[in-house]
């Protein structure tokens, strides 16, 4: 079925100048992109996109990574979008990331870990409406080429 997700580009991995391999990477494992902008998250923000992990003992060290720097953020659309953007980015550890993963390439430590992707159907439509409005975003379905 066709979905969307979110993806988005974490604070070293954006200023390594890493987004483009990115982007390069989603477009050529036919993750269609349907819309992107670059933001800086404030403590404040990133405590609203990341609350499902309010209380972990690592929560306040990711907040405060996560508003050090401008972060990409990414929807992107293909057929059983979620679990194969998941399957692509590669495990939460870069070190235990498959070959050819996006977190292989370009993470370096499990908080600078390169990517985030949402994990359920249901939290993809949360984290796309958390940073894009409906005129920022389109879906290929639409387009008549
Ligand atoms: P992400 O997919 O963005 O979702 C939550 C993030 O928390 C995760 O990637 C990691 O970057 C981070 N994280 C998870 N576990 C730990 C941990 N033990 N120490 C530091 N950061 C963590």
């Amino acid at each position: 079925m066709l979905e969307q997700s979110l993806l988005m580009v974490k604070p070293h991995a954006f200023t390594a100048k890493k987004t483009g391999t990115i982007i390069s990477m989603l477009e050529d494992n036919d993750f269609q992109i349907v819309g992107i902008k670059s933001i800086k998250l404030t403590p404040e923000l990133a405590r609203r996109f990341y609350f499902v992990h309010q209380g972990k003992e690592f929560f306040e060290r990711l907040i405060n990574y996560m508003s050090t720097g401008t972060v990409a953020a990414i929807c992107v659309e293909k057929d059983n979008c979620v679990a194969d953007l998941r399957k692509f980015i590669g495990a939460t550890d870069p070190a235990k990331a498959a070959e050819g993963t996006i977190r292989k390439i370009v993470g370096v430590t499990v908080e600078q870990n390169g990517v985030h992707a949402s994990d359920s159907v249901d939290n993809a439509r949360k984290e796309i409406r958390f940073f894009f409005s409906d005129i920022e975003l389109y879906s290929y379905r639409y387009l008549q080429y």
